[in-house]
């Protein structure tokens, strides 16, 4: 993969508006031919180092028959070599996630599907299959775009199947699944599954499939996420006091004395509009648990720093998740308020992923881009 943007060629009749009317979250869909002349540069080898290495998250999954059942095994990674040598050998593959975060070359595929906004934006996973190797019939909550980038493989899906799991089994997979429709998948071709498809992709020779994901986060997971931010923001340390209490007729009548002051109590975590904007982006640009940022060893100092803007282009870091919204940037995790002036410098980093140098530059941006180098979250290039 070079760095030059990939063009995504939708069928005649359809582009990426009426893709996401007619097909997003709605319907399956095959498009051949979708990137001509796709060339995988991942090869087996390079996917294997990375699945070796403990910052990254990576499973081997292997079948065969066991007493007359095509029985499945999982080994979660940092895989050895005695593990990644099961590739030699039909039946299995090796699925390596996140591989967006430290391997900037895939960034073009990505960016093809840069029609999706990237707060719904997930990963992408690569797995590798010797023949006959996949992870069996289950079904994802998330959309998925699944590009085909080497060899061939066979997806067979369903939209209404028998949800029952198979007991006992290390990974979700169903019990009963009868294909509705099956598609052959050779080199630069996708298939999009909305989230609730049953499907079953098995390796017909030696291939490499991407998985574009995407998140969808639940009301629980949300909800779970924003008291955790509320907590962090105020001040638990009040308690109920009632120095003027009165004497009750009914010692057991909850009084409305008691429950007012108790809503007072969370009085100031009253839903509010412009914190729950803050969350979002610190939620979704959270670094995922193994991702880690190299800071650099000696930082230069902040006017070093300010002169090799108006030369070099900043680079985000492969792992970095940038978003924006009104006069502030969430940036892994971590909110910065920006002037107004800055916000287009801002917004363009975000989406490109990189700036051209500039002769001009506003102090605050400069601050807010040296404190990302001190962090890691960026270089000049
Ligand atoms: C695979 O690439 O083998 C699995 C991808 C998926 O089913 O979501
Ligand atoms: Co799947």
């Amino acid at each position: 993969m070079t760095d030059t943007a990939l063009m995504l060629h939708w069928p005649r009749g359809l582009d990426a508006t009426r893709f996401l009317q007619r097909y997003w979250q709605k319907e399956p869909l095959l498009v051949r031919g979708a990137f001509p002349g796709f060339r995988d540069v991942l090869s087996r080898s390079r996917l294997a180092a990375l699945a070796s290495r403990d910052d990254v998250e990576s499973r081997l999954v292997s079948h065969g028959l066991a007493r007359g059942v095509d029985r499945y095994r999982v080994a979660h990674g940092p895989l050895d070599r005695q593990q990644l040598a099961r590739l030699d050998r039909p039946d299995a593959t090796i699925l390596v996630q996140g591989v967006n975060l430290h391997v900037p070359g895939v960034r073009p595929v990505l960016d093809a599907f840069g029609f999706i906004p990237l707060a719904r934006r997930d990963d992408l996973m690569i797995s590798d299959a010797s023949p006959g190797g996949g992870v069996g019939p289950h079904v994802d909550s998330y959309d998925v775009f699944l590009l085909q980038a080497r060899g061939r493989r066979l997806w067979r899906i369903a939209r209404t199947f028998d949800e029952t799991l198979v007991e006992g089994a290390p990974l979700k997979q169903l019990a009963h699944f009868e294909a509705e429709d099956e598609f052959l998948l050779e080199p630069g071709d996708f298939l999009y599954l909305p989230p609730g498809v049953a499907h079953d992709g098995v390796a017909l020779d030696a291939c490499a499939t991407w998985s574009i994901g995407f998140r969808a986060p639940s009301a629980g997971e949300l909800l779970q996420g924003w008291l955790s931010f509320v907590e962090d923001r105020f001040d638990c340390g009040d308690r109920y006091a009632d120095p003027d209490l009165q004497v009750q007729r009914s010692g057991a009548w909850l009084s409305d004395q008691f429950v007012q002051r108790a809503r007072g109590l969370l009085g100031s975590v009253a839903f509010d509009e412009a914190m729950f904007e803050s969350f979002l982006g610190e939620y979704l640009t959270e670094p995922k648990p193994h991702v880690r940022f190299r800071a650099p060893s000696r930082p230069q100092s902040i006017d070093a720093f300010a002169a090799r803007l108006q030369r070099r282009r900043i680079v985000l870091a492969p792992a970095t998740a940038m978003l924006y919204r009104g006069r502030c940037v969430y940036m892994n995790g971590e909110v910065r308020p920006l002037p107004l002036r800055a916000m287009g410098s801002a917004a363009r980093l975000a989406d490109r992923r990189e700036l051209i140098p500039a002769a001009r530059i506003d102090a605050a941006w400069i601050e807010a881009l040296y404190d990302w180098y001190c962090s890691g979250y960026l270089v000049l290039r």
